[in-house]
């Protein structure tokens, strides 16, 4: 649920606002439409004799949407509280830096691995412990490598702050990755170095790409270039005017 703000079920799709469906108890009725009166005018449609319309605390919530020619006439199923997100953000962590992915970003690649709990993750470029954590906190076995000390010690103390105390994180490089972790992975799980703020030793990219498809069947990395080696990115992520970013999918 990283990226969505409310769930909710379609129950019909229509031209118009008269639709058959009836709620069996209170309710009411919010529009994502541009246009006026929609609320009130499906209310009135909606409203039998065993309803009622209950602004303040319905039994159910009507979202109304419209796309291309259709309304979407959808049963409110839940709303994600985006506050947790915000708590794990860069700033509120005690080892920060500014090559720190967002813990929405890196629940995203999360999610996009298809790990569940239980499974076990490699993030062989950890840096501050971005996706470590959003994946510790899904109850997946994680391990992380990083080249530099610094952040691989700053990884375990942001992990630990958020109650993940099941981790195994090495400093290393790359190129050794084989021989320090001697074992495979459910997903990879990366965010690659870009930029001056990241170290680059012998091309650490090239490598990551050689040697991730060996530990494990799921690879999801996210990169700042818009094609690489040959692989073409699933989906680009506006961060701002001078900066997208790439998220990749090997399986
Ligand atoms: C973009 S950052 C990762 C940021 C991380 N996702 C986070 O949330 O903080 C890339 C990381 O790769 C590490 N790195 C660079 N070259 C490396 C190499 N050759 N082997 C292993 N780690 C390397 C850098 O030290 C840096 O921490």
């Amino acid at each position: 649920m990283a990226l969505v703000h409310e769930a909710a079920e379609v129950i019909e799709v229509s031209e118009d606002l008269e639709i058959s469906y009836r709620p069996q108890k209170s309710f009411a009725v919010r529009s994502e439409c541009s246009e006026a009166n929609v609320e009130k005018e499906l209310g009135k449609t909606l409203e039998t004799e065993g309803n009622i319309v209950d602004l303040e605390d319905p039994d159910e919530v009507i979202k109304v949407y419209k796309i291309a020619d259709n309304y979407f006439i959808a049963r409110m199923i839940e709303n994600v509280d985006r506050s947790l997100f915000e708590g794990r953000k860069n700033q509120e962590r005690p080892f920060s830096s500014p090559i720190s992915l967002d813990p929405v970003l890196a629940r995203v690649l999360v999610n996009l691995s298809e790990v569940s709990a239980g499974d076990s993750i490699l993030d062989p470029f950890c840096g501050t412990g971005g996706i470590l954590i959003e994946s510790g906190l899904c109850g997946i076995d994680i391990h992380g490598l990083d080249v530099q000390q610094e952040m691989v010690e700053g990884a375990r103390e942001n992990l630990e702050i958020y109650g993940v105390i099941n981790h195994d994180i090495r400093q290393g490089e790359i190129s050794k990755v084989d021989e320090i972790f001697d074992q495979g992975f459910d997903a990879v799980i990366t965010d690659l170095p870009y930029g001056q703020a990241s170290r680059k030793e012998g091309d650490p990219v090239e490598k990551f790409i050689e040697v991730a498809p060996e530990l494990a069947d799921k690879v999801v990395f996210m990169s700042d270039q818009e094609s690489l080696n040959g692989l073409e990115p699933e989906f680009g992520v506006y961060v701002h005017k001078n900066l997208t970013r790439y998220i990749y999918l090997i399986d």
